[in-house]
């Protein structure tokens, strides 16, 4: 059912000097920050040939990404993504596995504007998993 890994997010203290980690130090293509109010935090994109490393912030006072900032001051991998043809079906079929669907358990419009799900990272071994219908 999963197909590619879409990204890997990092959430990190200071966009900034993380960005200029990865294009000076690794030596990959960034993309400047984008703010996403409606999602509470700021991205940036390292693209690399087979995936995207997905930089995240805390835009905004409620950001998602808050507490996990606090717990891990120097930053660390927030979640990983994968791409599905069909959400809803994916949805359906994890839900009659017993596993647990972050929020509503309706898919929502991502970060990429497409719509993605997040499932709970005690079904997935400590992760937490983003699906993306690509
Ligand atoms: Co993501």
């Amino acid at each position: 059912m999963i197909g590619r890994l879409n990204h890997v997010a990092i959430v990190v203290p200071d966009l900034q000097s993380a960005s200029a980690l990865y294009r000076d130090t690794l030596g990959a293509s960034v993309t400047p920050p984008h703010d996403l109010p409606d999602h509470g935090v700021t991205t940036v994109f390292i693209e690399l040939p087979n995936t995207k490393i997905e930089l995240l912030h805390p835009f905004g006072k409620d950001s998602p990404i808050a507490g996990f900032l606090e717990k891990n001051p120097t930053g660390g991998m927030h979640h990983i993504c994968y791409e599905v043809e069909d959400i809803n079906e994916a949805r359906d079929r994890l839900v009659n596995a017993g596993a647990r669907i972050l929020g509503s358990g309706e898919p929502r419009i991502g970060a990429h504007g497409k719509p993605v799900l997040f499932l709970h990272p005690k079904d997935f071994n400590g992760t937490l998993v983003e699906l993306e219908q690509a």
